[in-house]
């Protein structure tokens, strides 16, 4: 991409980024770590572009609300909120308090802390078709123990999918996964009733699980989610919604809630602790007792501090109807990027998503690249494939001043787009 040039609108050069500049030169990163970092999303490749230029933010130092500072004490408007960990803002003061008081109490002990079962009884007061409840630590483990439940309950191993589910063997096939777990595994097409049927149909009476994402790119067709409830239903498989995403955003109870499609297992996790690390598998009580018959078990599940911090979330997101306000806020920031599609064709072919959690297609991947570096160096961390997420702390003149700033980025990059040749 062409220099950088300060082009644009009177709010397009206020919003540059204005943080101390500690120090110029960038950090070594990477050094004891390979591939930069433990969370693959997070790496600069894959937020700014292979060849991740040397102005862009690489670290993080220090978030609040809907604001974080990298290493070099810039300050930026971040829609990335931990990878949609994040949906009261960063270091929410109720939740950072019910954290601290957890830490003086006492982090871990030898018995299971009352906490636990006092956030299980909550979960399944909100999404009741929860009924009982394990806690994990992520997503990953979560969602690998909702399909462990359900090949106890049914004696069955062989599991379909639609979305991602972290990057444990038993619905991955990258290399280091053995070949026979592989093979008890398959996709189905988000939306597509004909397909998703036929596959569940021939796996049969072998079919233990069908998971599923119920937010991929766009909203679920409701009657391909009551398909894959029927037709589980008919095969004697468990139905699993893969919540972690979606659970306490879209909804308080998530899509099972939003779009009233009851699943057998839920799986939440990320908005749950608004970054403290927690995630639960819940559901049916005759489905859940086989917990007890196999082996779920983790040193660290019930940890006070993410346990204290969910109580705490569990109870503002009702009391201040969080995902009322996402939901307005994303509308806000949704109908804004339609705009900017609608006006920009040749750098954004789609805006994918929904309000609460939305990306931007970009024509090719260097339009891509070229305006998240842009909107980076105006101040705002915007992800250029995968979700953005709003927060509550995402105010509306912050969503206006965003799109200004992504919209001097788009022409900054569409100018910068070199011409087909012609006759002069
Ligand atoms: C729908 C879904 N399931 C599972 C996971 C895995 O969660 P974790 O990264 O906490 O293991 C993710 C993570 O992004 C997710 O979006």
């Amino acid at each position: 991409m062409a220099a950088r040039r300060s082009a644009g609108s009177a709010a397009f050069r206020r919003a540059r980024v204005t943080g101390v500049i500690h120090d110029t030169s960038r950090p070594t990163t990477g050094s004891h770590i390979p591939g930069e970092t433990s969370t693959g999303s997070k790496r600069c490749e894959a937020l700014f572009g292979p060849d991740c230029p040397d102005d862009v933010p690489t670290r993080l130092v220090r978030s609040s609300g809907a604001r974080i500072w990298d290493e070099r004490g810039r300050e930026f408007i971040d829609y990335v909120m931990g990878l949609g960990a994040v949906a009261l803002g960063y270091g929410h003061p109720e939740v950072n308090r019910a954290a601290s008081e957890a830490i003086a109490a006492g982090v871990v002990g030898p018995l299971p802390p009352l906490l636990e079962e006092e956030v299980a009884a909550l979960l399944s007061q909100s999404l009741p078709w929860m009924e009982q409840v394990r806690f994990l630590k992520t997503g990953a483990e979560a969602t690998l123990a909702a399909v462990r439940l359900a090949r106890v309950h049914t004696g069955r191993d062989r599991v379909v999918t639609c979305g991602y589910h972290g990057w444990l063997d038993w619905c991955r096939s990258e290399l280091g996964v053995p070949a026979t777990v592989r093979a008890l595994h398959e996709h189905i097409p988000f939306n597509d009733i004909d397909r998703s049927v036929a596959c569940l149909r021939r796996l049969g009476p072998d079919l233990a699980a069908v998971v599923i994402e119920p937010v991929i790119d766009g909203e679920p067709d409701v009657e391909w989610l009551n398909r894959m409830r029927s037709e589980t239903e008919r095969l004697g498989a468990v139905l699993i919604f893969d919540e972690i995403k979606t659970a306490f955003r879209i909804a308080l109870g998530g899509a099972a809630e939003r779009y009233g499609v009851n699943p057998d297992l839920t799986v939440i996790g990320k908005a749950l602790g608004n970054g403290f690390p927690l995630a639960a598998v819940g559901g049916r009580r005759d489905i859940m007792a086989g917990a007890t018959k196999s082996w779920i078990s983790s040193t660290l599940a019930t940890e006070q501090v993410s346990l204290a911090a969910a109580k705490a979330v569990v109870g503002i997101m009702a009391t201040e109807r969080v995902p009322r306000r996402l939901a307005e806020l994303g509308g806000r920031l949704y109908a804004g990027l339609r705009k900017l599609a609608e006006r920009h064709p040749s750098v954004i072919s789609a805006v994918r998503g929904m309000p609460e959690m939305c990306y931007l297609e970009f024509s090719d991947p260097p339009s891509g690249f070229g305006v998240v570096r842009e909107a980076a160096a105006h101040g705002i961390l915007w992800k250029r494939t995968a979700y953005n997420f709003v927060c509550v702390a995402h105010d509306p003149e912050l969503i206006d001043r965003t799109l200004v700033v992504l919209e001097e980025a788009i022409r900054t990059v569409r100018d910068d787009t070199p011409k087909k040749g012609g006759s002069c």
